[in-house]
């Protein structure tokens, strides 16, 4: 639970003199900013020349910070090594898959596996560790920055030599390795593993589990790289440490977190997209469940580089933004960033002061979410999220299967928050749960998009339906092993085997006239299908047209006290939007989630619990204004008065907190 909000920023003080510096303390107080995010660029400030360490300039940032009431998170700077790092070192340059070699300039141009960008990292953020870790206001650590962001899987030498070495450890024998990626295809087959290729350039695709396999071996390489900088930043101090990441990059979030204190992230999403941003909340507060999210990075205003611009968010969408944070478990809401940069690539980014000290065009909306964190500071505080009922599983190496196999253009991302935002629409609260995490608490499990479920996930989701549990599988999950090779036994494997469900066979069914009829909504059909056949009474969807006529596309399987729903196809359009809300609706009443409400779209509930009380935070995400039936007798926390159950209004971009039950 939370002791306090944060309102913060990025700041950059090694961009600046003194007497800029002093007056963006002054006015950052003015303000309400409450922390600052200070170095993760600032290698070269704090160690010049190589082997000489400076780390003065920010023992006395952070000192007159903390003097002025403001706290801290101190970066370790390693997303942009110096030039005596770069110069003259193409070796311990990033590759990309095309085999271009970075040179100096941007950020994360090094390759982050190269043993002597380790060991300068491992160097510099001791060296910071020793220096500013226990001093008071340094409250958090952010390793690096977005990790990923710009790059993905590096191609070097030295990644080669690493792959190899994970494979070893992975296959331990190269037959082994031969046989699980059916290597002889091709004539593949390797006679040791120092001859395995990375995915560089090659005629036409590459071996599925060749590639699957070194987009995890990379993102298990970056995990390790942060978890060796948080155990060097653990020796001199106890301040929590986190990362500033998100769902867009190559990482393995899940894995990136595990030895981290609390999960962040840094998100640009614009008010039509306004799902998106919830998503991410709804995820990264199950990261490290117990702690508080961060919102490491937003724009106040509009995100821009000297190449883009976004929109800037009309007035009172920050707000919006900034009480949904807190609503749904965020502790800090940070912005990118205090004072507009003078220079660099980015100079026309949406900043809370311009570079020549005046306040923007998103200053006045600042100053709403601090009157907001005030208003609502105390109540956060006493609460925490509810317990959702409704989970839908989240996996970032589910993306990199579907990054090989894409079929047709297919992105997890885009199709599992096209199912989110359903489930946000219908006024259902929910959690997106990381693939590892523990199911108790849940009644209702959807696990779409996946073409990999391991053993122990499948073994964890029975358990959850033996106990009463309702699970709801597919479309397109669980047709690859984990090698992303074909199930020889069964289509879809183990999880065929424990549903009992059989599949007659996998097609893409896009293009195919394909209609499917379940709960009284006729559909047509789309994604790379499972048929089921339908010989005995577990069938609850049929496919009434198209080459599996009379074959079913979604069966019911009682387990223990719950029950397995197998869905094989993606309903498409608005018929089978229609029909999904049907079958969301179905399973969460016969689930008994109880969580929902009859919020009108763009407006949203944030269900939290207190000693003995439900709040919600209702909040009008798309400007349009809203309404919500409030079920029993209720108070209004900002005003204090009685709402009498019925229909609330809300105006647009408005938030009401309401305690239900008095
Ligand atoms: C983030 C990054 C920041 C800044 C920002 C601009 O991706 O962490 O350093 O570049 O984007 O939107």
């Amino acid at each position: 639970m939370s002791k306090k909000l944060y309102h913060g920023v990025a700041y950059y003080p090694e961009l600046w003199n003194e007497s800029v510096i002093a007056e963006d303390i002054r006015l950052m107080k003015q303000t309400g900013i409450n922390v600052v995010r200070i170095g993760e660029f600032a290698w070269s400030k704090m160690e010049p020349v190589e082997g000489e360490f400076d780390l003065s300039f920010f023992v006395n940032i952070i000192e007159q910070l903390h003097e002025n009431g403001i706290e801290i998170v101190m970066c370790t700077p390693t997303p942009t090594p110096p030039i005596w790092f770069s110069h003259g070192h193409p070796e311990r340059m990033y590759v990309d898959r095309d085999g271009k070699v970075m040179g100096h300039g941007s950020r994360q141009h090094p390759c982050t596996n190269h043993p002597y960008f380790r060991e300068r990292a491992a160097l510099i953020t001791e060296n910071l560790a020793k220096a500013v870790g226990s001093l008071p206001g340094v409250i958090g650590w952010q390793l690096d920055n977005e990790f990923k962001c710009h790059v993905s899987e590096c191609m070097c030498p030295t990644c080669k030599e690493q792959w190899h070495i994970w494979l070893k450890e992975r296959y331990e024998t190269i037959e082994n390795l031969n046989e699980a990626w059916g290597a002889d295809i091709w004539s593949e087959a390797y006679l040791s593993f120092e001859q395995v290729p990375q995915p560089g350039p090659a005629p036409f695709l590459h071996n599925s589990s060749l590639s699957t396999m070194y987009q995890l071996f990379s993102m298990e390489k970056i995990a390790e790289f942060a978890d060796e900088q948080a155990e060097i930043i653990r020796k001199y101090s106890k301040s929590p440490i986190t990362h500033n990441s998100t769902v867009f990059f190559d990482v393995d979030n899940e894995r990136l977190f595990e030895n981290l204190d609390f999960a962040s992230f840094d998100t640009y999403a614009m008010i039509d997209n306004f799902q998106n941003y919830l998503m991410l909340h709804d995820l990264y507060r199950n990261f490290k469940k117990g702690t508080n999210h961060w919102v490491m990075e937003t724009s106040p205003s509009y995100a821009a580089s000297l190449a883009s611009h976004a929109t800037p968010h009309p007035n009172g969408y920050l707000k919006a933004e900034a009480v949904a944070a807190y609503a749904l478990g965020a502790e800090a809401f940070c912005y990118w960033l205090w004072r507009q940069q003078r220079a660099g690539c980015e100079q026309p980014h949406g900043s809370v002061i311009s570079a020549w000290g005046k306040p923007t065009v998103g200053y006045e909306n600042v100053l709403e979410v601090e009157e907001m964190r005030k208003e609502i500071e105390e109540i956060i505080v006493s609460t925490e999220p509810s317990q959702a009922e409704l989970a839908i599983t989240y996996s970032d190496k589910g993306d990199v299967f579907m990054k090989t196999e894409p079929h047709r253009g297919l992105s997890y991302r885009a199709l599992l928050g096209d199912f989110y935002k359903r489930v946000v629409n219908m006024g259902i609260h929910r959690d997106l749960l990381p693939e590892g995490a523990s199911l108790d608490g849940y009644k209702l499990l959807f696990t779409p998009f996946l073409h990999h479920l391991s053993s122990e996930y499948i073994e964890r989701a029975q358990k959850f339906v033996e106990n009463g549990g309702i699970w709801i599988v597919g479309p397109l999950t669980g047709g690859r092993t984990e090698n992303h090779t074909i199930h020889t036994d069964r289509a879809l494997g183990q999880l065929e085997e424990l549903t009992g469900v059989n599949v007659l066979y996998t097609y893409p069914m896009d293009g195919t006239g394909s209609i499917g009829r379940a709960f009284d909504v006729s559909a047509p059909l789309g994604l790379w299908s499972s048929v089921f056949e339908s010989e005995d009474n577990t069938s609850i969807g049929t496919i009434e047209e198209g080459l599996s006529q009379g074959k079913s596309f979604i069966t019911e399987h009682s387990l223990g006290a719950g029950k397995i729903v197998m869905l094989g196809s993606l309903p498409m359009e608005e018929a089978g939007d229609l029909l999904l809300q049907k079958l969301i609706n179905h399973y969460s009443q016969e689930a008994n989630v109880t969580i929902k409400s009859d919020v009108t779209e763009g407006t949203i509930v944030a269900p939290r619990q207190g000693d003995g009380f439900n709040v919600w935070f209702i909040i009008n995400m798309d400007g349009n204004a809203g309404s919500v039936t409030i079920p029993e007798s209720a108070v209004d926390l900002k005003t204090n008065s009685v709402v009498s159950p019925g229909k609330l209004e809300l105006d647009p971009f408005e938030y009401k907190i309401i305690k239900i039950g008095e």
